[in-house]
């Protein structure tokens, strides 16, 4: 679309459901607030996601590792990380209609569910982490946190990585899975939702370093933002200001996305210090030091942390690809996905689906181009109705198999951004 400003979040929500790229949790039983599924389309689009995050950040780095750790941790965890005393949001309840709401996302002289004037008393504190009962007895012991972040999971394994793979600092764990926050008030699609993913990771350093590779992580944020398909212009870092930095932060950087409900944040990179493996070495009573293979003395590693969300990343791929333009005097919704993302890289049909000989050439090409991409069979409808389809779902190339292909051995593919459509041999094609 020319005019980012124009996508709403109508637009996104709509073509999401209509596509099958994320509907309600829970929908059929009227839904499940705060909670979403991804459709077929949306859950390859966020494992592409995914796997470019993993990919770039795991696998093609030699100074990074991952690790898969449970979500529902020992209790002491959140004790030792602070959670339990600080991981909480201002609560304020209408005296009215005893609808409850975040402080300071409302305002607070008029309720934003009755409209009752001066209803709210004092805030207090409401802890985000979902609790359960782990094993057959619900009693206080039993009590366990499902975990409101993957960073924890990572700090708790550092010395298990250390002993086993003798990685040299600086180096890094990532980790990428669900996380859960009880939201007060989950909002704006799946921006703030209870369920959600993150990606994350624990770089490990020497307190001296940190200036360095600090700006080293922006960097490589930036280039993967833009591999991952978001509109750099619509990001902005915005660096938290020193009285508003957590008590263990030197700096923190929230970057913000101009989001159809405004600009709001996507991720942060934060320079930890030596908070969390600190906090665990006093809790554990467990030495949680690095020793340097040049025989130094030991240390606790100070860390930097880059901290995805999955589903705000989705959101801002999706927002940064929307297009509209005009095709022969009708709107044209697309998405401008990168190739490397989008759900489906090829279309493949036959330009009359009642006609054997290309149904049988089509379905050979089909078969061919799914050995390495993925690919959709799509032969409803004529095919302007097939382009439209392909074109909302981000398809990059639709490939038509015509009479021509039968004398001539070519198809015709059609690019998704320009609607050109070129020749193209079968065996260039594969
Ligand atoms: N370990 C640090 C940490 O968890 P955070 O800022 O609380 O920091 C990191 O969360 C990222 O997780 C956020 O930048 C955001 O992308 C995502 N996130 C946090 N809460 C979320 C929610 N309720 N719904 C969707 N994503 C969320």
């Amino acid at each position: 679309m020319a005019d980012k400003d124009k996508v709403s979040l109508e637009d996104i929500v709509s073509l999401c459901k209509r596509r099958g790229f994320i509907f309600q949790g829970s929908e059929v039983y009227g839904g499940l607030a705060g909670t979403w599924d991804y459709g077929p389309l949306g859950v390859t689009l966020k494992k592409n996601l995914m796997n470019l995050w993993w990919k770039t950040f795991v696998e093609d780095r030699d100074d990074m590792v991952g690790v898969d750790a449970a979500i529902l941790m020992n209790p002491k965890t959140w004790q030792a990380s602070g959670h339990v005393d600080t991981f909480t949001d201002p609560l304020v309840e209408c005296s009215n209609c005893k609808g409850r709401f975040r402080e300071d996302k409302i305002d607070t002289s008029k309720c934003p569910a009755c409209g009752e004037k001066d209803s709210f008393g004092e805030a207090r504190q409401f802890n985000l982490m979902f609790e359960t009962i782990a094993g057959p007895v619900a009693d206080d012991d039993s009590k366990v946190y499902i975990r409101p972040e993957t960073a924890q999971g990572i700090f708790t394994n550092f010395k298990n990585v250390v002993d086993t793979l003798y990685p040299e600092v600086p180096f890094g764990i990532a980790q990428a899975g669900k996380a859960f926050r009880n939201e007060i008030s989950p909002r704006d699609f799946v921006f703030r939702s209870r369920e959600f993913e993150q990606m994350e990771i624990e770089y490990f350093i020497n307190e001296s370093d940190w200036e360095r590779l600090f700006e080293q992580w922006r960097a490589d944020i930036k280039a993967f933002l833009a591999e991952a398909g978001v509109n750099a212009e619509q990001v902005h870092e915005l660096e938290v200001p020193a009285d508003d930095l957590a008590h263990y932060s030197k700096r923190t950087i929230d970057y913000e996305f101009e989001y159809p409900h405004g600009k709001d944040e996507l991720l942060g990179l934060a320079y930890r210090t030596d908070f969390d493996l600190g906090n665990i070495q006093r809790a554990s009573g467990k030495k949680m030091e690095y020793r340097p293979k040049d025989g130094s003395p030991a240390f606790v590693p100070h860390v930097i942390e880059p901290s995805f969300g999955v589903e705000r990343l989705v959101m801002a791929v999706l927002c940064s690809a929307y297009s509209e333009d005009e095709q022969n005097g009708e709107k044209r919704v697309y998405l401008k996905l990168p190739e490397n993302i989008a759900p489906v890289k090829y279309c493949v049909s036959p330009l009359l689906k009642n006609k054997t000989e290309l149904v049988e050439k089509a379905r050979e090409v089909y078969t061919k181009l799914r050995e390495n991409n993925s690919v959709m069979w799509d032969d409803n409808g004529n095919i302007g109705k097939r382009y439209r389809r392909q074109d909302e779902i981000g398809t990059p190339y639709c490939v038509v198999i015509d009479f021509d292909t039968l004398e001539d051995g070519t198809v015709t593919v059609r690019d998704r951004d320009t609607t050109e459509q070129k020749r193209v041999k079968i065996e260039d094609l594969i």
